[in-house]
């Protein structure tokens, strides 16, 4: 496995398998790589030849400066983890190769106005403009994402429609610890006891499964119900717990096909979010999470 830091270093050993014609595909991360990340490699070895994997902490997407700085870090591990899910190049670009006085940025309107967007002012803003420069960097033929950053996901594909980028966006299954809890480097940061509690997200998930079983359909019965379940394990606060359309990511009151119900709470202080997309089945809905 390679560990390019340069961007002409990176597009130099991509050029050859390019030219051989190998299909090139890419994985985004900030590192600390969890099961999550791999299983992102994985599926991305089924539909491309040559595998490149980004590892770089992207202070512009970090509207809390203590997040960014207390952001966990560990190479030897990530390299370790990468190569041994078949990784072929790893590029790891510090602040300057990647930011040399940027005054380009991407943002895309009205999916963005809600859920994480609403709450993270200029994450959003961060993610796209370093996807997109990624994007140009490594030129793949595909790149996956994780469900986990629903709103993420469900974005990029949308900039790469909207901006012509010649890359086909596949969104992958969430990875979850033994007892639901979807995994995520911030995790490290929960204590074994608010870790516990931590359970009542997906816990919710599965409420609102349940109830969308039994023919709820009213947005605001569903998510008072996962609120109920969330508040049990005492959040230190709840950002959102919202139902909205998958296309455009704006709440509905009603369970439309496809939606999306997606949370986002505190517990201590670290950031959690999880989600399901349900789409409508022969028989009723699918919750996909
Ligand atoms: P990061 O949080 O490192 O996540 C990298 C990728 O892994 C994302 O596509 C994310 O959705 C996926 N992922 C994280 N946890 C997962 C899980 N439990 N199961 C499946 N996939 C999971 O997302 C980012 O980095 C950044 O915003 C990035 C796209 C790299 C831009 O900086």
């Amino acid at each position: 496995m390679k560990i390019v830091k340069t961007i002409a270093e990176l597009r130099s050993t991509l050029a050859g398998p390019r030219a051989n014609g190998a299909r090139i595909g890419f994985v985004p991360t900030m590192g600390y790589l969890h099961r999550g990340h791999i299983s992102l490699v994985e599926i991305s070895k089924q539909h491309s030849d040559y595998q490149v994997m980004s590892i770089f902490v992207n202070r512009i997407q970090f509207n809390d400066p203590k997040d960014f700085e207390t952001y966990p870090v560990d190479l030897k591990r990530d390299f370790d983890m990468a190569e041994a899910a078949g990784v072929d190049a790893v590029f790891l670009p510090d602040d300057a190769e990647m930011y040399r006085a940027q005054r380009t940025f991407v943002d895309i309107e009205l999916l963005t106005n809600h859920l994480c967007g609403a709450h993270r002012p200029g994450h959003f803003r961060g993610v796209y403009t370093v996807v997109c420069k990624l994007f140009n960097i490594v030129q793949p033929d595909v790149s996956v994402f994780g469900q986990k950053d629903i709103q993420q996901a469900i974005t990029i594909e949308r900039m790469v429609a909207d901006l012509n980028i010649p890359v086909r966006i596949i969104i992958a299954p969430i990875v979850r610890e033994p007892d639901g809890l979807a995994m995520s480097s911030r995790n490290k940061h929960l204590g074994a006891e608010v870790r516990e509690r931590a359970v009542v997200i997906s816990r919710s998930l599965r409420r609102a499964e349940e109830l969308i079983a039994q023919g709820v359909r009213s947005a605001g019965d569903i998510t008072a119900s996962m609120r109920e379940i969330i508040e049990s394990g005492g959040p230190s606060a709840i950002d959102y717990i919202s139902m909205v359309r998958y296309d455009d990511l704006q709440p509905v009151d009603r369970l439309e096909d496809p939606s999306v119900i997606a949370v986002a709470s505190f517990f201590g202080s670290t950031r959690l979010i999880d989600n399901m997309i349900i789409n409508k089945t022969n028989g009723g809905y699918a919750c996909i999470w």
